[in-house]
C-alpha cells in the first residue's frame, strides 16, 4: 500500500492566507505593515534563490522587503555593521542572515549580533533558550512548518517515539524540543549512532534532516510510520536516481533534461510503500519553512509593538 502524502504545498498555502488576513488587518491598525530584510553574503547560487523567494513572498502577502546583498569578499566588520544598521532601523522588523556564510566569516557571532526581536530565523541563542525551556517565542522555521504539517495532518504525538536524524541547530536539536514539548519520547541520531537502520524502526514518526540522498531506506522504516524528508540534495548521478526514484518515476524526463533533480534523504521508491504517511522532495517541508519565515515575520513585528500574542 501506498503511504499517504503529507502536502506541505497545500498546507503552506492555508497558512500563508492566514499570515495575508494579519497583515492587511496589521496595516489597517498600525498604518504600516511588516518588513524583513534579507542579508546574503556571498554569490551562493542555491541561497540566492531561497532569498529571492523570500523577498517574493514577503511581497505576494503584502509585506515589504529589503534585501542586502554584500559580496563574498566582505569583511566580518562589514557584515557587522550591516546588521547593526537593521537592528537599529525601525521599519525592519525581521531580519535574516543567509546561511552558510563564506569561509572565514564567524556565523555564530553575526548570527548572535542580530537582536533578539528581530530574529525572524530563531537562531539567537536567546530564543534557542526559551525554546529549551519550553518557552519558545520567534522558533526556527523548518521544525516550526514540520510542526504545522504534522498537526494539520492530525498525527498524534504524546507518547510516540519520534526519531530525528541529524542534529543541527536550524532543524535537529529545535525540532527535537519542539517534539519533547508535545510529549514525543525522543531519539536524536547523527553519525556516530551505532545501527542506525535499527534506531529509526523503533520510531512512530522519522525525520530526516541530514543532506544524505536516500540515505533512509526500506528497512530503517517501521511499516505504518509517519516520514519526514528535510533533505534538498541535488543529484545528477542516474543510478542513484534510479536507486531513490526509480525506473518509472514521472520525474525522468526532466532529469534527463536538467541532468539533475531535486530529492531528499529518504529513498522514495522503497519507502513510500512501507510509511503510513510520507512527505515528498520538493513540495514537503520547503514551502513550509517560507511559510513560516513569513508568521515569524509577522510575529517580530508583534513583539516590537508590545502584543506578544
Ligand atoms: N540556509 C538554509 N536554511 C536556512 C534557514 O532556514 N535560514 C537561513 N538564514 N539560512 C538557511
Amino acid at each position: 500500500m501506498s503511504a499517504n502524502i503529507l502536502d506541505g504545498k497545500l498546507v503552506s498555502a492555508t497558512i500563508l492566507e492566514e499570515v495575508a488576513a494579519e497583515v492587511s488587518r496589521i496595516g489597517s491598525t498600525f498604518g504600516q505593515v511588516p518588513t524583513l530584510a534579507t542579508v546574503l553574503v556571498g554569490d551562493d547560487p542555491a541561497s540566492a534563490i531561497y532569498v529571492r523567494k523570500k523577498n517574493q513572498t514577503c511581497e505576494e502577502l503584502g509585506m515589504y522587503s529589503i534585501h542586502e546583498h554584500l559580496p563574498a569578499t566582505v569583511t566580518a566588520d562589514e557584515v557587522r555593521a550591516t546588521l547593526r544598521r537593521l537592528n537599529d532601523d525601525p521599519d525592519v522588523h525581521g531580519i535574516l542572515l543567509q546561511l552558510p556564510l563564506p569561509e572565514g566569516l564567524p556565523e555564530e557571532e553575526l548570527l548572535t549580533l542580530i537582536h533578539p526581536d528581530k530574529d525572524a530565523d530563531g537562531f539567537h541563542p536567546v530564543n534557542m533558550g526559551r525554546l529549551f525551556l519550553g518557552r519558545p517565542r520567534l522558533v526556527p522555521c523548518t521544525p516550526r512548518g514540520i510542526m504545522a504539517l504534522l498537526d494539520q495532518y492530525a498525527i498524534e504525538l504524546p507518547g510516540k517515539s519520534a526519531v530525528v536524524v541529524g542534529r543541527s541547530n536550524i532543524v535537529g536539536k529545535p525540532l527535537a524540543l519542539l517534539l519533547l514539548q508535545r510529549h514525543a519520547t525522543i531519539t536524536v541520531c547523527h553519525s556516530r549512532t551505532v545501527d542506525l537502520a535499527a534506531v529509526c524502526r523503533q520510531a512512530d514518526i522519522l525525520v530526516a534532516a541530514v543532506g544524505r540522498p536516500g540515505l533512509i531506506a526500506a528497512n530503517y522504516v517501521r511499516p505504518g510510520a509517519v516520514v519526514i524528508d528535510v533533505g534538498t540534495n541535488r543529484i545528477t548521478d542516474e543510478a542513484e536516481f534510479r536507486r531513490i526514484l526509480g525506473d518509472d518515476s514521472p520525474r525522468r524526463s526532466s532529469f534527463e533534461k536538467k541532468g539533475s533533480a531535486l530529492v531528499g534523504d529518504v529513498e522514495w521508491r522503497t519507502v513510500k510503500d512501507i510509511a503510513g504517511y510520507i512527505t515528498p522532495v520538493p513540495g514537503g517541508v520547503g514551502p513550509l519553512t517560507i511559510a513560516m519565515l513569513m508568521r515569524n515575520t509577522v510575529h517580530a513585528f508583534n513583539i516590537q509593538k508590545g502584543i506578544d500574542g
